[in-house]
């Protein structure tokens, strides 16, 4: 497979990760990543499925597999997972019924993570597109969402 051939030209070590995501997505026809190639990355790296995700977020020419009309990023820097007493993307993936780099049915949201955002003293944070929601707490994330939701009718 052609992401199997990629893997074995690089050493298993987080320096790799850029690397073999640009010669993939590259090679690949679509040139899209899907989440069971984010999976096989991570695998293969020894590095959490949201690392790899917050790479790929990170930088803009990385593209992954059925984008949705809204992008909802949630930071995983160190700062927001310290001062977070809830788990964002958690609540997130309950309330969308859907896991981090899914696209929900009926395309409106896609669930991401990213890095630090620039929010770190108003944490936990997340972006919406191009808005930044800061200070989240459950109650605050229902009632984004629930404005998304107005806009979708
Ligand atoms: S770590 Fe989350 S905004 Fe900086």
């Amino acid at each position: 497979m052609l992401l199997e051939k990629i893997l074995d030209k690089y050493p298993q070590k987080e320096e790799s990760l850029i690397e073999i995501l640009l010669e993939f997505q590259t090679a690949k026809n679509n040139h899209l990543i899907s989440n069971e190639e984010i999976k096989t990355i991570a695998e293969y790296l020894n590095l959490s499925e949201a690392k790899v995700c917050s790479v790929i977020s990170f930088y803009t020419f990385f593209r992954v597999d059925q984008k949705g009309k809204h992008i909802i990023q949630v930071c995983q820097g160190v700062p927001c997972h310290v001062a977070s007493d809830i788990n964002v993307v958690k609540i997130l993936e309950k309330e969308l019924g859907i896991k981090v780099n899914e696209t929900t049915e009926n395309g409106q949201f896609t669930l991401q993570y990213t890095s630090c955002i620039g929010q770190c003293d108003q944490a936990p944070a997340m972006r919406i597109d191009d808005k930044t929601y800061t200070n989240l707490t459950l109650n605050k994330i229902k009632a984004i969402l629930a404005e998304y939701r107005v806009y979708m009718q």
